[in-house]
């Protein structure tokens, strides 16, 4: 049975996943809320949606849709991921999914009470090269990890009224981008670290603009940066004792992963096109584990996603910075 989508609001990245979801044959463009009703229709005409709403309570009642995909700012996803959960819609969340833990912890908890599928929007857990790379990783052909390296810096222009600079739309380099390079971490190392060390440096808004963070495991670390006020190539490198991998070129989005030796000699080298614009992976998961009736996707697990979530909620305790909503 083909998957009816229904989309909550209609910002730029909603825009990228409907083109995906047009793409994806077992798709349904179902429906597509907004503030506006008149922005609605209009996506709704753009992207082949067969019906469109002015609020995401509507369309959970009339818009006849098996799961909804939020694409509002953070701070609004704990709201509307609960609207829908208690309407018993499933949920593909956009990342970060919520403000902190004990936001994610009442959406997981509700979810499983409702029987309700539940995934982040955590695409690059679905894409094949990261998958790839986590492949060699449990073959062990980089033997055993002992580094991670990943940064997310992406130069954007200050703007007061873009959600990233808003403290009150959940803003900052944290849950905007570093949460990539932690979910690659978490995903590495599979969990928690036993240390966080973070700093960050907050810009004009309060929010924070730059930040690092070295993680302590057992049998290694790790080193991430995010900031909004520098460029770099977005890359990420998995060392190990007898190879690395590296994935370059914005590291959670690339089509390559490229396999090295312990003599830094190239062994493999991965490419696949994306199909689409990439967004269409994390589509296929979520049609898969509804059309299977798994709770929850095996590829980007609630327990990824919460270890994630504590490691920034420990970044943020380490800063003393809370959002307006947890004052
Ligand atoms: N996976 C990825 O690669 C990726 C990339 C970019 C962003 N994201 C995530 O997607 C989410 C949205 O990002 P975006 O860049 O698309 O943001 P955006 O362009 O600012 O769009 C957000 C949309 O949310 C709706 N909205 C609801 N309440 C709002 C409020 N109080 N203030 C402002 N907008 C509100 C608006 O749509 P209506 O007017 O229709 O209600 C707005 O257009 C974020 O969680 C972000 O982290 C993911």
């Amino acid at each position: 049975m083909p998957i009816r989508w229904g989309i909550c609001s209609t910002g730029k990245i909603a825009e990228t996943f409907a083109a995906a979801l047009n793409s994806v044959d077992e798709s349904i463009c179902a429906a597509v809320s907004s503030r506006s009703l008149e922005k609605a229709e209009k996506f709704a005409g753009k992207y082949g949606f067969e019906k469109a709403f002015g609020s995401l309570e509507e369309m959970l009642s009339d818009g006849n849709i098996d799961i909804v995909y939020i694409a509002s700012p953070m701070a609004c996803h704990y709201e509307h991921a609960k609207t829908a959960i208690l309407a018993g819609v499933n949920v593909l969340c956009e990342k970060s999914v919520t403000l902190n833990c004990e936001q994610l912890s009442e959406l997981l908890t509700l979810a499983k009470t409702k029987r309700v599928f539940f995934m982040e929007a955590m695409w690059m857990k679905c894409r094949p090269s990261f998958l790839k790379a986590m492949e060699w990783i449990k073959d062990g052909r980089i033997g055993s990890v002992q580094m991670v390296k990943a940064d997310f810096c992406n130069s954007v222009a200050f703007d007061e009224n873009d959600r990233l600079f808003i403290p009150e739309l959940g803003g900052g380099c944290l849950l905007d981008l570093a949460v990539y390079p932690f979910t690659l971490v978490e995903a590495v190392f599979g969990g928690k670290p036993d240390n966080i060390t973070s700093k960050a440096r907050m810009g004009k808004t309060g929010v924070d603009f730059d930040m690092a963070a070295i993680l302590e495991y057992e049998n290694g670390f790790a080193a991430v940066t995010a900031g909004f006020d520098a460029q770099c190539g977005n890359n990420a490198a998995i060392i190990g004792d007898k190879g690395h991998i590296e994935l370059g070129n914005w590291f959670f989005c690339t089509c390559d992963a490229v396999l090295f030796d312990e003599n830094n000699a190239v062994v493999e080298n991965f490419h696949q096109d994306n199909l689409c614009n990439g967004y269409e992976y994390e589509i296929m998961e979520a049609n898969r584990c509804l059309s299977a009736g798994l709770p929850e996707s095996p590829l980007v697990p609630h327990a990824g996603t919460v270890n994630v979530m504590e490691m920034m909620d420990e970044c943020r305790k380490q800063w003393k910075f809370q959002f307006p909503e947890e004052m």
